[in-house]
């Protein structure tokens, strides 16, 4: 690409007054393939308008999160939670991405006590005083997409309940303080792993964080439990998410062969989760949807 083209990120601006230095930047970085290094690809950095349109779904986003902090409580079915964000999603403009996204059958995902992630609601399953539940809710509006989750509870819940939710959303504030640009992914698994070993808890790495943005799921993964400066690495303008999934007793977790979808502690431990999506800035980062 040459000075005067317009640039690659579709700015509208000339390359030279836009992403000519950042790619002089990279293109002085050696990175270690062996340890898993790499360069980011052009098409995550996302350009003014793309981060506007993500804010707007997120706007949708995080009032369907506050409809759900006011429904939780003992006797509701998790169907009737999916069924308000769904409406409310819906009569906001956006869409619920989760539903039909690769045939999950629901709008959200609802995630109670041992259930790691991926929990699917049910009329059946109704909340009970003492539960803890993640409630994962991603909306797309105009092509962009903005994805979150928080940990609710039901009444009055164990002391061991109340510290996993507040050490696990402690995990994913210090992997968003990892989240730097110019420096690798790998340091928000290496930040977050410390924290919650330190804190007696083990970390899911089956599953993890991902790109998002233009798409639902997207480069990298983000691993939330790993070593410093391995993985791609993190520039202004990349949109990733951040969300730990942290298990009172052991790591493992097991798929229901049945439903397909719904991922449980394998010892029948708890397990939180929270999730920001999080926008990689020149000076640090910025919460886009939470
Ligand atoms: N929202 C989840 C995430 O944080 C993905 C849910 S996919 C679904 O990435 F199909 F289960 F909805
Ligand atoms: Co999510
Ligand atoms: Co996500």
């Amino acid at each position: 690409m040459k000075r005067n083209d317009l640039c690659w990120c579709g700015s509208g601006k000339k390359y030279k007054k836009c992403h000519l230095r950042f790619d002089e930047r990279l293109d002085s970085i050696k990175f270690d393939e062996k340890i898993g290094q790499a360069r980011p690809p052009h098409k995550l950095v996302n350009n003014a308008a793309d981060i506007e349109g993500i804010k707007r779904a997120a706007v949708i986003n995080t009032g369907a999160l506050d409809l759900v902090g006011g429904m939780v409580k003992a006797g509701v079915s998790t169907l009737e939670i999916n069924d308000a964000v769904h409406e409310y999603i819906v009569s906001h403009g956006g869409h619920p991405s989760c539903l039909n996204y690769e045939n999950f059958p629901k709008s959200i995902c609802i995630s109670v006590n041992d259930v790691v992630c991926h929990g699917i609601p049910s009329a059946e399953e109704i909340l009970r005083e003492g539960d803890i539940l993640n409630v994962d809710i991603t909306t797309d509006l105009n092509g962009y997409f903005a994805d979150a989750s928080r940990m609710f509870s039901v009444g009055k819940i164990s002391d061991d309940a109340a510290r996993l939710i507040r050490v696990t959303r402690e995990i994913m504030e210090v992997g968003i303080k990892a989240a730097q640009p110019w420096h690798y992914v790998g340091d928000i698994g290496a930040a977050c792993g410390e924290y919650a070993h330190e804190n007696g808890y083990s970390v899911v790495t089956d599953l993890g964080g991902h790109g998002v943005g233009k798409e639902f799921h997207l480069e990298p993964f983000v691993s939330h439990d790993c070593v410093a400066e391995t993985g791609m690495m993190l520039v202004p303008g990349m949109v990733i998410t951040v969300e730990p999934m942290i298990n009172a007793g052991a790591k493992e977790v097991y798929t229901d062969q049945i439903d397909g979808w719904t991922v449980r502690t394998a010892d029948g431990s708890l397990s939180a989760q929270w999730e920001k999506t999080v926008l990689i800035t020149e000076t640090g980062n910025e919460i886009l949807a939470d």
